[in-house]
This record gives structure tokens, sequence and C-alpha cells, in this order.
């Protein structure tokens, strides 16, 4: 009876869920569930001023940018922003050595200099709804996993073509809640999206690395960009013809200011949170996963950084890559810290106790999910041995930039040797030898080979026997199975690394081809590599993954009718979300305190010529010194840069607009606190905050430092 209590109370102390501000609300349900809510916590619009299909919504001006960003419309002359770090790829995109805006930014001063994308798109949500009856029909309770979920596909399709039908929107269904409920979201996707301007990196990207994930933060990092339609207001790819998108809403930007405890809420789409995690599942991510990927990830930064050090042209090429390895990286060493913080395991724990007393109580429920439990505990079991070597895969093999290029042949190779049509394979040779040069535009083979030396020896030494199959046996003992020696030669005669023999040979016949790509000393080694990592690896875990799917489902059920009492969130699936909280500080260790926003200040504190990520520019420390800061300092005469609240975010949340209560734009989410990355996991009110820059340093930037001020005339800017 005791124990009981305790464990009990345990429970209701340490919940995982139901905290405050913890939460990524679906837009078409805030009216039912969230708006009282919001509004008692300071909201002054309405559920319908966010999110409305029958009447324009601040919904209209929120965009999926590219894959995993969000960006907002803030001109009625279809003006974008997003973050520095989300527009990235575009302006790295563009640049070279003589025109290198990543270092020094790029400001088009009219529509005719702004810059095409083609390829890239943005994506805005027409209207979402629940389907989950449509997509679950003729679905048993008894049909295998496979079974079900070639039902749901074909519901799916159906579904989609009549939503789509006549119109030129395309759709997607997606399941929450582990898919016991499916959601259909209609889009309109725009393909003409054009880079308009940029900070450079000293602002874009200040406090690079070092300060990512961190707080207190000095990042401008913002960039601009412009969506441009066909004639008839409809998307079209890239076209010198077409014209700037009139959108149904923009946003208005507030330059009055914050204040703490404001209400802010953030509209924009996370990617992925897993709130319904089992301790098993954790265990491997604390455990293993994490730690094997930070491991090798630091192993592969150090040698890039090196490089990137050394050598200009290489830190153009490489500043993107380097930039996305490192962001991964130094998340995974937060999350792990901050789980075992919170003791994330053990509490996971006490509530799989406080479930398996529960179903205990009840027949029926001892019937449907007495078994989930123990299968869990099997399926991890089983589950770890495979995890590990995928994790090695991934992050040493496939992590090689010339390993993931050549690899990329073996389907072309496969063709040439199949009774393919000849247009086919013309098709195909066409399209291998048009990546080519885009591969060497940003790629360092000395740095690589260095690279392959080190990951590839702890494949080899961290995995099992069998991850170098018989067919690589020969090859490995004349190297004496040292993979460094292998790897000097390999970068010394393989044909993958001579860009120009690589073209010739694709100009031959397809049986010199594939001979000679055959008989190439990295085709001869990765081939049978990734064929065992492909059969004995990845085909088991996906079948390990697809029951735990289907456990999840049960167990994510199973928890929801276990606290009926608590309204639960969807996880994050990168779908438009809402998430609410107010301006605040935190304290993030005993005697620390942290203020609620940063200012120029702290820029020149911090100014370091010899760092590159602490690098000030000349006009940004003469706009500090003569204090000209226009209408966007702040009361006390001061340029306010970054501002943390209490908003539940994630990652693809970078670049969504933060909104205060009237709804107006105060700053672009770009970031979380160091203490808080764990919140994918557990979310902890205390200590996660999101970090956005400020919007009156954007305008600051574009206006007074860039001389862009044609772009903020564009703007709609209120002073509440
Ligand atoms: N940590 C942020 C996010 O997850 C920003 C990353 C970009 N900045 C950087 N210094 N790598 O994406
Ligand atoms: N920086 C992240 C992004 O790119 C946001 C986050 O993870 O908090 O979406």
């Amino acid at each position: 009876m005791k124990r009981v209590f305790i464990i009990s109370i345990i429970i209701t102390i340490f919940l995982p869920f139901a905290q405050a501000d913890e939460g990524m609300w679906l837009p078409y349900l805030l009216k039912q569930l969230n708006e009282k809510d919001m509004q008692s916590k300071g909201l002054r619009i309405s559920a319908d001023d966010i999110y409305s299909i029958n009447q324009g919504s601040l919904k209209d001006a929120v965009v999926l940018f590219g894959g995993g960003c969000t960006g907002e419309i803030v001109s009625d002359q279809g003006l974008l922003l997003t973050n520095h770090h989300c527009g990235y790829g575009r302006i790295q995109a563009h640049s070279s050595l003589e025109h290198d805006y990543l270092t020094n930014g790029f400001w088009a001063m009219n529509k005719s200099e702004e810059l095409p994308n083609p390829g890239f798109t943005v994506t805005m949500l027409i209207s979402m709804s629940d389907i989950t009856a449509e997509v679950l029909k003729d679905v048993t309770e008894t049909m295998s996993e496979t079974e079900r979920n070639k039902i749901i596909e074909k519901n799916s399709k159906q579904i989609i073509e009549k939503a789509t039908e006549g119109t030129h929107y395309r759709a997607t269904v997606k399941s929450i809640y582990n898919g016991n409920q499916y959601l259909l979201f209609v889009n309109e996707v725009f393909e003409d999206i054009r880079l308009v301007g940029a900070p450079p990196s000293s602002v874009g990207k200040h406090g690079g690395d070092t300060d990512n994930w961190m707080w207190p933060r000095h990042t401008g990092d913002f960039s601009v960009f412009r969506i441009y339609v066909g004639k008839d207001g409809k998307p079209a790819p890239y076209s010198k013809d077409n014209v700037p998108y009139k959108p149904k809403r923009h946003l208005s930007i507030s330059v009055k200011g914050i204040e703490p405890n404001d209400f802010t809420f953030v509209f924009g789409y996370p990617g992925t949170t897993e709130q319904f995690l089992t301790s098993w599942a954790v265990e491997l991510i604390q455990n293993q996963t994490n730690p094997i990927a930070i491991n090798l990830r630091t192993q592969r930064l150090d040698v890039i950084k090196k490089y990137m050090q050394e050598d200009r042209l290489t830190r153009i090429q490489y500043a993107a890559k380097a930039a996305s390895i490192a962001n991964g990286w130094k998340k995974w060493i937060g999350e792990n810290k901050g789980l075992i913080r919170l003791n994330t395991i053990e509490k996971k724990r006490t509530l799989e106790a406080e479930f398996t007393q529960w179903i205990a109580k009840d027949k029926t429920r001892q019937q449907t999910y007495g078994d989930i439990l123990p299968q869990y505990e099997q399926l991890y079991r089983q589950t770890a041995r495979l995890s590990k070597e995928d994790s090695y895969f991934r992050e040493a093999v496939y992590s090689i930039e010339i390993v993931r290029f050549a690899w990329a042949f073996v389907p072309l190779v496969n063709l040439l040797g199949s009774a393919a049509s000849a247009d086919k394979i013309e098709e195909a040779i066409n399209a291998h030898a048009g990546r080519i040069e885009g591969f060497f535009k940003d790629y360092n083979p000395t740095l690589d080979k260095e690279i392959f030396g080190l990951l590839m020896q702890s494949y080899y030494d961290n995995t099992d026997k069998s991850s170098f199959p018989p067919q690589t046996e020969k090859l490995l003992k004349s190297y004496k199975y040292n993979l460094k020696a292998l790897a000097d030669d390999i970068y010394s005669k393989s044909i993958f690394l001579q860009p120009d023999k690589l073209r010739s040979l694709l100009e031959n016949k397809p049986a010199k081809i594939v001979s000679s790509l055959e008989n190439d000393l990295l085709f001869r080694l990765i081939r049978p590599v990734f064929a065992n990592y492909i059969q004995t690896i990845a085909s088991e875990l996906d079948r390990l993954e697809t029951q735990i799917d289907s456990l999840n489902r049960l167990w994510t059920k199973a928890l929801m009718e276990m606290q009926s009492d608590k309204t639960f969130y969807p996880d994050a699936n990168l779908t438009l979300r809402v998430t609410y909280g107010k301006i605040d500080g935190y304290q993030p260790a005993d005697g620390v305190s942290y203020k609620y926003y940063t200012t120029l200040k702290g820029i020149m504190e911090k100014e370091d010529p010899e760092i590159y990520d602490y690098a000030v520019d000349p006009k940004l420390k003469q706009l500090y010194l003569t204090k000209d800061y226009g209408r966007y300092a702040m009361s006390n005469g001061e340029m306010p840069v970054a501002f943390i609240a209490t908003n539940h975010t994630t990652g693809g949340n970078s670049g969504s607009p933060v909104l205060n209560a009237d709804g107006h734009l105060i700053g672009l989410n770009f970031d979380r606190c160091w203490e808080g990355t764990m919140s994918d996991i557990e979310y902890d009110a205390d200590q996660c905050r999101n970090i956005s820059v400020d919007i009156r340093y954007c305008l600051f930037i574009m206006d007074k430092f860039a001389g862009a001020t044609h772009l903020v005339n564009e703007m709609t800017i209120v002073e509440n």
C-alpha cells in the first residue's frame, strides 16, 4: 500500500505530460481546445484569426520553407522571411570565391536582382481535416500490419485524388497519435522562390557553432526571399516572366517591443517530438544511438574544421555541411545531458509500472493491453544489436562523401546490365554525368580521404565481422586490414575521384562502363558492404520497426485511455502547429540567472577579430558607436538582438513567426536553449526556452546596415 502511494505521488509530480506551455497544437482544433486557455494567458485575437478556412487568417501567411523550415510572408508582394540557417543552402549555392554571399551577405536592390532557385519550393496549407474513418475503412483489428498498411495506402490515395481533383493543389495524409488518427492536408506548392537578401555570416551566423543551441545568443539569424507565380497568380516553375505573389494575407510587424511574461505564440512546422517513447526506447537513444553518433561526428568535425581553417575555398565548400553535422552532434550532447538530469528513463519506468497496475485492475484491459510491455522489452532487445550496426553504418560509412557519391552509381551499373530500353539507359547515364560537376564544386578530396581512413576503420573495428563480407576479404587482406592504407590507394586511383575520366567513361558503351566501374577499387569495396548492410541490417531493422510501430499505436491508445482526463497534443510530424507560452528568462544552474533578451552590446563584448565566429563587421560597429538605431531601438535606447520564451518548439520550427497577443510579428524562432534540448522527448517548463531573433534587429540590419530600406518599406509596421 505504502509503495503504491509513493509511486502515485511520484507520478503526479513528475508526470511527463501536462506541463505548462508544453504542446504543439493543431490549428483547426484551436477553437475547441486552446482558445480559452490562450486568451486567459493574454491572447487578444480569436482562434479564427489564427486559422480559418472560410476567411483570411494568419495561416495564409505561414509556409513550409523547403523540406524542413518555416517561413512567413511579410508583404503584399510575396516577401518571405526565414532564418539565415534555413536559407543557407540557397545562399551558398549562389556563392563563389568572387561572389562570397555567405561571408559578405547579399542584397537585391530591386526585383531584377533577386536570384532564382530552380527546384526549391515553399508549401502553403489550404486546409486540414480529420479523415480517420475514411482512411481506416475496411481495416480490422485482426489483420496483419502489412495488410493494414496496404489498405491505408489505398484509401489515402483515393482521398487525395478526390481532395485535389480539378485543382492545382497537392495533398498528403498523415497520421497522429502513432497511427490512431489520420489527417488530410491540402497544400499549394510554390516553385519560383528567389533570394532577396541575406546578412553577412558575421551577423546571420554570429557565434557560429560555438554559440549554437545556447543562450545568451546574438545571432541575426534571418534571410529574405520572395515567392513568384505565373501571370495567372498560380504557382509555376521559374520563369523570368513570373510575377511577385499577391498573398491572401501577410503578417504585420510590431516594433513596440517585448516585456517579461508577455503572451507569445509560434506558428510553424515542427518536425518530430516523441512524447510516447517507452523506457526501452529512451535507453537505446541515450545509451547507444546518441553516444555512437556523437563520437563519430566529433572525429569528422575535427577533420573538417582543420581544413576549413587552413583554406578559404574549403570554408565556403564545407560551411553548410559542417553546420549541419555540428548541429545534430551538439543537440545530442545536450539532449543526453537533459535526459540524465531529468531522469527520464526512470520516470518512464515508473509510468510503465503504473500502467501494469492499471491493466491488472480490469480483465478486458489485461486482455487487450497485457502484452504491450513484455513485447516492447523483447523487441528492443533484438533492436539494440541491429541498431548499433545501423548507427555505425550511417554515421561512418554513409557519412563519407565519396562513398555516397560512388554508391549512387550502383543502380546505374544494375540498369546497364539489365534489359532496359536504350532510352532509359541514356537518360540514366546523362543523369549521372549531370551530377558530377555539382559534387566536385563543393568537394575536398584530401579532407575526405582523412575522414574515410578514420571512419572506415571505426566501422571495421566496432561492428560485426560480417560488415565486411567475404567478397572484400582478399582486398582488405592485401592492405593488411589497414583502412588508412586502402584509403591512400582509393583516393589516388579510383575513377570516382577523377571527374574528367569519369565523365569520359560515361560516353562509352554500357558494357565498358559496367566493367570499368566493377573493377574500380572503391566500387569493389563498397558494393558488398552496402549489400550486406541492406540485407542483414536495414531490412531486419525495418521489420522490427514495423512491429514497434504497431505496438506504439496500441501503447499510445492505452495511455490516453489511462489518463483520460488529460488533453494530449499530437506529436510533431512536420505539419502546421501552434505552440504558445510567454517571454521568460530562466535559471540554468545554481546561482545563475538568464535575462530574457540580448542586445548589440553583447556582440561588442564578445568581439574578437581573430575568431571567425566573433568577428564584427566594421559597419555594424559604426552603427553601434553612433547608436544609430532609428525606430528599432528599445525604449532605453539599446538595440535588441534576440529573446527567449517558453514556447515548445523543435527542429522545423526554425524561421517560424513568433507573434504577440495581437498576432503581430515580433521575432523569428531559430533555436532552443542548451538545457532544454531534450524537449523532443521530455519537455521541462523550467528549462525549455525557444530562442528568437528580435524582428527589430532584422529590420535594423536590412534598413540601417544593408541599406535595403525598400524592403522595410514594403512591410506593414505597427507600433503596438
Ligand atoms: N540549432 C539550430 C537548429 O537546430 C540552429 C542551427 C544552425 N546554426 C548553426 N550554427 N549550425 O537548427
Ligand atoms: N534550430 C532548429 C530548426 O532548424 C529549431 C530547434 O531545433 O529548436 O528548426
